[in-house]
């Protein structure tokens, strides 16, 4: 059998230097699918090339929309599109998916998609989505494996999310766009993306107010033009090659990126031992010992410690001095990385949603298999720490939600080749 893609990394190099950060997946992935609702030319810059985003334009094209790369730049236009074309080859691929079908049903009034796909890291349901639609006057049904809605009396109304669905409160905002009167998301996720896609929305002449509390105000609008956005940038990205450098030592400045999204996550390498430089644009780590142990980690939505970064930080804390705990509480079965860490040497013992990390000295190399995207980033920060040559083998996870990761960990000084 031919051996797919891998990574081979020779680690226990320190990693030094300057790297930009592009825009967020979790941006640009909701912003695409908002397009649909516009007739007019627009451009998304500084986009990374990854799997998620090159799927999400392959359903922008599927249906009629013209959707292209220009450098790092995405040009989209979605005059031409047909609803009705949505393949479910496609939209089965990812999770994200589900994002189309708030702005079709706003824009065409009716849709039909496949159930979505995405990361394997426990039960994902739509639920949130679906009823938040129903509350709008959305007429939903399930025909053969599909999600059948019929928009005839979309309206306006007040949606309680039962628990604040990122997904689900972007979906239900692109929703009320174009839709007359007045529609509310109470107990709204609060993630910088849900902000970014409101400016967005905006942006294009919509009117969207509230994203970053709890509760958000869209009151509809006739149509949205276009012209070019920049999205945020990403953070969970950032994170991950922090801890990169702290395990690996060095000393590494990430610019494009905005601290106040992602907080949490610096003060814990803070609270590791780390010393970081903040300006409003930029993050600066320098890693020169060991990390400290954390007593305990809980993910939680923001502003509290993302989901998207308990992997990375779980192998960065395999390394500390002393005993840590992991809890996640968004997704049950994301600890499936850690079997792979062991195998390199780390001491962590998972217990439903709990994750007891002892702390050791070092890892040591092994061959290993990404099974998802954030644990395949854990991994490559694992391998980079671990003095000698580590394999990793799942590539197509990792390339979901980082360019190139072996570029941006190269101009790092990281020896690191995709072969
Ligand atoms: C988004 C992010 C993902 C991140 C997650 C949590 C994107 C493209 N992806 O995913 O990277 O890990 O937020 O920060 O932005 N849930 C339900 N019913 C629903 C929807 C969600 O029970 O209808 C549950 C999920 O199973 C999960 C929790 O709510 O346990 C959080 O999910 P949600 O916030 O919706 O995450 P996603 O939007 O899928």
């Amino acid at each position: 059998m031919v051996r797919m893609e891998h990574l081979v990394i020779n680690g226990g190099r320190k990693l030094s230097g300057i790297l930009e950060i592009k825009s967020a997946k979790n941006s640009v992935l909701p912003i695409i699918a908002c397009c649909i609702m516009s007739k007019e030319d627009i451009l998304i810059k500084n986009s990374p090339k990854i799997s998620d985003v090159n799927n999400m334009l392959n359903i922008i094209r599927s249906i009629g929309g013209k959707a292209k790369f220009d450098g790092n730049d995405v040009y989209i236009n979605c005059r031409e599109v047909n609803p009705v074309l949505v393949d479910s080859n496609l939209t089965g691929g990812i999770r994200s998916s589900i994002f189309i079908l708030g702005p079709i049903l706003g824009r065409f009034r009716r849709a039909r998609i496949s159930y979505p796909g995405g990361c394997d890291i426990g039960l994902r349901p739509i639920d949130l989505h679906i009823s938040g639609l129903k509350t709008l006057n959305v007429d939903v049904s399930e025909q053969s494996g599909m999600i059948v809605c019929d928009g005839g009396n979309l309206s306006g109304g007040v949606v309680n999310l039962d628990f604040p669905s990122v997904g689900a409160t972007e979906n239900l905002m692109m929703a009320g766009v174009l839709t007359k009167g007045r529609t509310v998301i109470r107990n709204a996720a609060r993630e910088p993306e849900i902000i970014d896609l409101q400016n967005f929305i905006n942006f294009l002449g919509g009117n969207v107010a509230g994203a970053g509390s709890d509760t958000i105000v869209v009151n509809g609008v006739g149509k949205l033009g276009g012209g070019a956005y920049n999205p945020v940038s990403d953070r969970i990205v950032a994170g991950t090659y922090l801890a990169a450098c702290a395990a690996a030592g060095g000393d590494v400045t990430l610019t494009n990126v905005k601290p106040n999204t992602f907080y949490s996550v610096i003060e814990k390498f803070a609270r590791a031992g780390f010393s970081l430089k903040e300006t409003n644009s930029s993050v600066r780590i320098i890693a020169s010992t060991r990390p400290k142990a954390i007593r305990k980690i809980e993910t939680q939505p923001f502003p509290g410690f993302p989901t998207d970064m308990q992997a990375q930080m779980t192998a960065l804390l395999s390394l500390a001095d002393g005993s840590s705990i992991m809890v996640e509480n968004l997704f049950e079965s994301r600890f499936k990385y850690t079997m792979q860490l062991i195998k390199m040497g780390a001491d962590i013992t998972v217990k439903d949603r709990v994750a007891m990390i002892k702390g050791v000295k070092e890892l040591s190399p092994a061959v290993l298999r990404a099974d998802d995207l954030r644990g395949g980033a854990a991994l490559v920060i694992a391998a980079l720490s671990a003095k000698g040559v580590s394999e990793i083998d799942g590539l197509h996870h990792i390339d979901r939600g980082y360019c190139k990761i072996e570029d941006d960990l190269k101009s790092l000084g990281a020896d690191i080749v995709r072969k």
